[in-house]
């Protein structure tokens, strides 16, 4: 159950930001490291604690749709709509951005993302802090995006001022980023709004999911990781001793430790001899839900390499494809 975060942690929570301190706050896809986004200073902090390069922009967090006239200008009908439709929630639409936005937020460019988080705790520091909040996803540049409180201690503690324990995060992954600054929207960054099962209600036209290359940040564990078919998985599992492997499939042999994210599970003692098999959910959201916690706990195993099963390559799937690519650096042989 998720735990209850009391007012007056909200309160301090606020108080901080006001002071140009840095939150970690939960939201349904990630934690985030939040600043005030009207803070030059504070956002500069977010920027040194995560070791992040200064021209990747920065989402600001805003509570809900009514704000996005302060931020944005030229906003089109689509890009309403879209708000309309999926917000609060895993979206975050790229605007035209308002004259006093701070480059520090967009690195210099004329556009601004925004985001209205669907996350009780979210929703109540953003009311309580009556402003935007500059957040990144609160991990070290580069590392995997924090499901959890704990993944935000284990990682940045020692930067972070207050760390608000929202529970695991619901979606699991990043939002879809959509860039609404063109006729018709295009997906910069696919998460688990695809558009194409979008439902009812003047959803946008079709884009296919693209990556734009200056958002071709990874999001690795520290051990090697590869995306590999199932058949390349199982040959090497013949030859190796030492993996750790996510599948949506079982593998049941003698040096072989079977894993069920159902159940909570801890690293055991580091044993060169065995491997490990995380069998992962075959639903793309409970996928999505499960698959930075599990990363996590598969980097912490000590293994000689990380082993992703090859998902579909389906609307339903892009974003969790798109993660786990990145979580391989490349290192894949997708379709053999
Ligand atoms: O779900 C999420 O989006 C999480 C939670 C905390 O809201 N945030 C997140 O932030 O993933 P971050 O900083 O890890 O990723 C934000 C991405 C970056 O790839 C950045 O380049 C892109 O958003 N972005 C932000 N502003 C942009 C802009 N004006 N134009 C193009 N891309 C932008
Ligand atoms: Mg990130």
């Amino acid at each position: 159950m998720r735990p209850l975060i009391r007012q007056i942690q909200i309160d301090q929570a606020v108080d901080c930001l006001k002071k140009g301190g840095l939150v970690a706050m939960p939201t349904e896809t990630v934690y985030g490291l939040a600043a005030d986004a009207s803070n030059d200073a504070a956002i500069r902090k977010i920027f040194a604690a995560k070791g992040r390069p200064v021209d990747h922009p920065l989402i600001v967090h805003i509570a809900s749709a009514k704000g996005l006239t302060h931020w944005a200008i030229d906003i089109p009908d689509y890009a309403l709509k879209l708000a309309d439709q999926y917000w609060p929630g895993p979206m975050t639409l790229i605007l035209k951005k308002q004259a006093h936005v701070l480059d520090s937020i967009t690195g210099g460019q004329d556009t601004v993302g925004l985001r209205v988080p669907n996350h009780a705790v979210a929703q109540q520091l953003l009311k309580a802090f009556g402003g935007g909040l500059a957040a990144p996803s609160a991990n070290k540049f580069g590392h995997i995006s924090p499901t959890s409180a704990e993944h935000v201690r284990q990682h940045l503690s020692n930067v972070i001022d207050i760390i608000l324990d929202g529970g695991n995060c619901g979606i699991g992954i990043e939002s879809t980023i959509i860039d609404c600054t063109g006729t018709s929207p295009r997906i910069l960054r696919p998460g688990m709004i695809t558009l194409e099962t979008g439902g009812h209600g003047g959803a946008a036209p079709t884009s296919r999911p693209r990556v734009s290359g200056d958002l071709a940040s990874h999001y690795a564990p520290r051990t090697t990781t590869r995306l590999l078919s199932a058949e390349a998985i199982d040959d090497k599992l013949k030859n190796s001793q030492n993996v750790a492997v996510l599948s949506t499939r079982k593998y049941i042999t003698h040096h072989v430790k079977l894993y069920d994210t159902r159940v909570p599970h801890r690293a055991p003692s580091i044993d060169p001899n065995i491997s490990h098999w995380i069998v992962m959910p075959t639903d793309p959201h409970a996928y999505a839900h499960r698959l930075y916690e599990q990363l996590h706990f598969a980097d912490s195993l000590g293994c000689q390499e990380i082993l992703i099963e090859q998902v579909p390559d389906t609307a339903e799937w892009s974003g969790i494809l798109d993660r786990i690519t990145k979580a391989s650096r490349g290192e894949s042989c997708a379709h053999p």
